[in-house]
């Protein structure tokens, strides 16, 4: 039984979600392994649309067991809240486990990431403002609150006393806002302490008991390979590993336990908030796209940024993940254009760059070389083999899978769960 990691190869927003839930139709587990409610996936199943931030997709499933892994942050208010709406929609998240080491996120640390954004004004990150990046900055200076204090209420009192101490210095003095009160967070926290705690587990031996069982196993990245602190458009990333290695450590395993790595990326590219981007398109093509891609964020509504796909980018994310397939997704969105291009090279600073630069300045300053391939101008939503593809369509992934460097197993034409076919 095969162990796979999912990961975002582009800015995220791939359809990571989409593709983990067919994964997890025959999975026993899945597990999300970085991030937390800065991530958002849809997930459409005939009349019913999902929108998930934290939990796993697999939680649809009865036979799943989803879970939420050490190397997430995780904002309890919104966990509950999840798992809440779940109920409602008659899905019980009753399997679903969380990782005592999980870091939480504190009220101070989404008031951190707002002020600190506003603070740098044009040079703002444009993150999600949900206290993600405050919250590994706490776990990376040892500072940080994790699951297991929930149920220890002295340990928790004294971690919040003294992570407040700093931070309503910085808060008031730095940033001229009002302090915040430790007494009032203990309470709430230990309220949402008491609703967690059947869920709260070593889920790096869950997971390692599970693998051992010969089951299937998931691991769902979110975000994506260039938001990744490490190998990302540092510093326009989100402040944890979304790439594959990411869920070794995130998750608590080794490398030896990894089957394959699927990498998501949409037919086109897109961004959210600020950084460089060397296919986007700000013109009517780039409107074109947002309008048919639907490109509007998940969590924040936010208009996303598109272009063309960027091979040079996709080859960098096949080479950092160690990716052993794609799935590429939302092919269907290019039918409206009769040429399409591929971004193949950058040109920058008066020098050619077939791999994904190191040096910002370098990055920056790219314009992309692109290769033109003629379009299908077909409607394409209803296609379920691979066969019926249009000839343009099959020629545009047999030169997508040369550049990348990997092969493309998996291809989507639209939202719903059925609109995704195997390609061999
Ligand atoms: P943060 O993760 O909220 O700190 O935001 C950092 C950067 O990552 C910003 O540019 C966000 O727009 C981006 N980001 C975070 N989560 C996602 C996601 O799930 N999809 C796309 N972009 C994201």
């Amino acid at each position: 039984m095969p162990a796979t990691i999912v990961v975002g190869a582009q800015w995220g927003d791939e359809g990571k979600g989409k593709i983990a839930n067919l994964l997890a139709q025959e999975a026993d587990v899945v597990v999300r392994f970085q991030g937390g409610n800065n991530a958002g996936h849809t997930i459409v199943i005939g009349e019913q649309r999902f929108a998930l931030s934290l939990i796993p997709s697999g939680v649809i499933y009865p036979n799943v067991v989803p879970v939420i892994g050490n190397g997430c942050v995780v904002d309890p208010a919104v966990l509950l809240a999840e798992m809440d709406t779940l109920r409602k929609r008659g899905i019980d998240p009753g399997n679903l486990r969380l990782s005592a080491n999980a870091h939480l996120i504190m009220p101070y640390h989404r008031k951190l990431d707002a002020v600190r954004e506003r603070f740098l004004g044009h040079q703002r990150i444009g993150t999600t403002k949900r206290g993600i990046g405050p919250a590994y900055q706490d776990k990376f200076s040892r500072l940080g609150i994790r699951a297991q204090d929930l149920y220890d209420p002295k340990i928790f009192r004294d971690k919040v006393e003294m992570g407040l101490k700093e931070k309503n210095r910085i808060l008031t003095k730095v940033f001229n806002q009002l302090a915040m009160d430790a007494g009032q967070i203990v309470e709430e926290y230990l309220g949402y302490g008491a609703r967690l705690l059947p869920h709260v587990t070593d889920t790096s031996l869950l997971v390692w008991e599970a693998i051992r069982a010969g089951k299937n196993v998931v691991f769902e990245g979110a975000q994506g390979t260039l938001l990744d602190i490490d190998h990302g458009t540092y510093p326009f990333v989100t402040s944890s590993n979304p790439v594959a290695g990411g869920a070794l450590t995130g998750a608590g395993v080794g490398p030896r336990d990894i089957d394959r790595v699927l990498g998501i990326a949409k037919a086109y590219i897109s961004r959210v908030g600020s950084g460089p981007f060397p296919t986007e398109l700000s013109d009517e093509v780039g409107e074109q796209m947002v309008q048919i891609g639907g490109e509007f964020g998940t969590v924040t509504g936010r208009r996303r940024r598109c272009g063309w796909l960027d091979t040079v980018a996709l080859r960098y994310a096949v080479r950092v993940n160690g990716i052993t397939e794609l799935a590429l997704t939302k092919l269907d969105v290019l039918s409206a254009f009769p040429t399409l291009r591929l971004g193949v090279a950058y040109s920058s600073l008066g020098e050619r760059y077939d791999e994904f630069p190191r040096q910002q300045r370098v990055l920056y300053n790219c314009t992309p070389i692109y290769e033109d391939l003629p379009g299908w101008n077909t409607d394409i939503t209803e296609v379920r083999r691979l066969e019926d593809l249009p000839k343009a369509a099959r020629a545009y992934l047999e030169r997508v899978e040369q550049l990348a460097g990997a092969p493309i197993t998996i291809v989507s034409v639209g939202p719903e769960r059925s609109a995704t076919f195997l390609r061999q």
